[in-house]
C-alpha cells in the first residue's frame, strides 16, 4: 500500500482534516493513557532548522501513544555529508514508521517522500507550515465552532504561514484578507488556486475589517536573519496592534505561530491580551500532530 504523506494541507481532503481536527479535540479531551496505539512505532525527525514547538510536541505525542521519536540533525548525519536525498530516504524509511521533515526548500521534503516507503511530514519548509494549521484551525473550532464562512485576517509577510493560510481557507472554505507589502505578496499560483476566498488589502486595518481571527508571523523567517533590519522598515506599517484588532469584530481571536518579536509584528498588547489565545494554539500542536500520527500510521 502506497504511504499517504502530509506534505500540505491538500494532501489530506476537506472531511478528512475536518475529521482530523475533531478527533484532536477528542484526545485532548478525553485522554487515555492506557491507549497506545503507536506502541513499538518510531518517528524519525529531520531538523535542518530550529524548533521548540514541533520537536517538542511530535516526541512527546509519540511517547504517549507507546512509541518513539527520533532526533536527527544534518549536522551529524550523513546528510549533512552529501548523502542523496534518495538514498537516505530510502535507507531511513526502511528502519521506522513515519518521518518528519523540518527543511530549508520544499523540495527536500517532496523528494524525500518520493523515495520513502513510510508517511512522511512536513515539519516546515521556506513554503509551507500544514501542521501549524492543524493546529490553528483545532483552536478556532474549540473556541467559536466551524470556521468555514468566516473572515481570517493574515497580517504580515507572504510566508510558508500564510501559504498554508491560503491552502486552509480552501480547505476549511473560510475568507482570507491578506495585509502586506507588495513585494511579499505570497506566491502567486497558490493565491490563484483558492479563487475567490483570497483578498488583498493596502492596510491591516483595511484586512482586519470585521474579521473573526487576526494572525501574523514574524517579519523575518529563519533563514532571512540577514534581512532582519530591512524587513523592520519594509513592514514597520503591517503590525497588529489596538488599532487593527479595533477593526476586527468584537470577539475576534488573536493566533500567532510563535515564536514571537513584540513591537514587531504584534504589539505586546495585543498578543498578551485578552482576544489573543496563542498558548491552547501552541498547545494544540500536540493533540492534532497525535491525531494526524494515528491518521498516518494506523493505516
Ligand atoms: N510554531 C512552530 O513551528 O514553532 P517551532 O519553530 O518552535 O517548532
Ligand atoms: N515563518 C516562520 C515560522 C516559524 C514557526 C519561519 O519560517 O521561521
Amino acid at each position: 500500500m502506497q504511504p499517504r504523506h502530509f506534505i500540505s494541507l491538500l494532501d489530506l481532503s476537506s472531511a478528512e482534516l475536518h475529521t482530523l481536527i475533531q478527533r484532536a479535540i477528542q484526545l485532548k479531551t478525553h485522554r487515555d493513557p492506557n491507549y497506545q496505539p503507536l506502541k513499538g512505532k518510531v518517528l524519525a525527525m529531520i531538523f535542518e532548522k530550529s524548533s521548540t514547538r514541533t520537536r517538542i510536541s511530535f516526541e512527546a505525542g509519540m511517547a504517549q501513544f507507546g512509541g518513539s521519536a527520533l532526533f536527527l540533525s544534518p549536522r551529524d548525519t550523513q546528510l549533512g555529508r552529501g548523502e542523496p536525498l534518495e538514498d537516505s530516504a530510502k535507507v531511513i524509511s526502511s528502519m521506522v514508521d513515519c518521518i518528519m521533515l523540518r527543511t530549508n526548500n520544499h523540495e527536500t521534503v517532496t523528494t524525500f517522500a518520493q523515495h520513502s516507503r513510510v508517511p512522511v511530514i512536513n515539519g516546515l519548509t521556506d513554503l509551507l507550515h500544514p501542521c501549524q494549521l492543524l493546529a490553528d484551525m483545532q483552536t478556532y473550532f474549540e473556541l467559536r465552532g466551524d470556521i468555514a464562512g468566516k473572515t481570517v485576517a493574515w497580517i504580515g509577510d507572504g510566508n510558508n504561514m500564510c501559504h498554508s493560510y491560503i491552502n486552509a481557507a480552501r480547505q476549511f472554505d473560510f475568507k482570507l484578507n491578506i495585509a502586506c507589502p507588495v513585494d511579499y505578496r505570497p506566491q502567486q499560483s497558490i493565491v490563484d488556486a483558492a479563487g475567490h476566498r483570497v483578498a488583498f488589502f493596502n492596510t491591516p486595518e483595511q484586512a482586519a475589517q470585521q474579521a473573526d481571527l487576526v494572525v501574523t508571523d514574524v517579519w523575518a523567517s529563519m533563514g532571512q536573519e540577514e534581512e532582519q533590519k530591512k524587513r523592520e522598515f519594509v513592514f514597520k506599517d503591517f503590525q497588529v496592534n489596538a488599532k487593527t484588532m479595533a477593526a476586527a469584530k468584537a470577539d475576534a481571536l488573536f493566533m500567532h505561530c510563535l515564536p514571537a518579536h513584540r513591537g514587531e509584528e504584534v504589539t505586546a498588547e495585543v498578543i498578551d491580551g485578552p482576544q489573543s489565545v496563542i498558548f491552547p494554539e501552541a498547545e494544540n500542536r500536540l493533540h492534532a500532530q497525535k491525531a494526524l500520527l494515528e491518521f498516518l500510521i494506523c493505516r
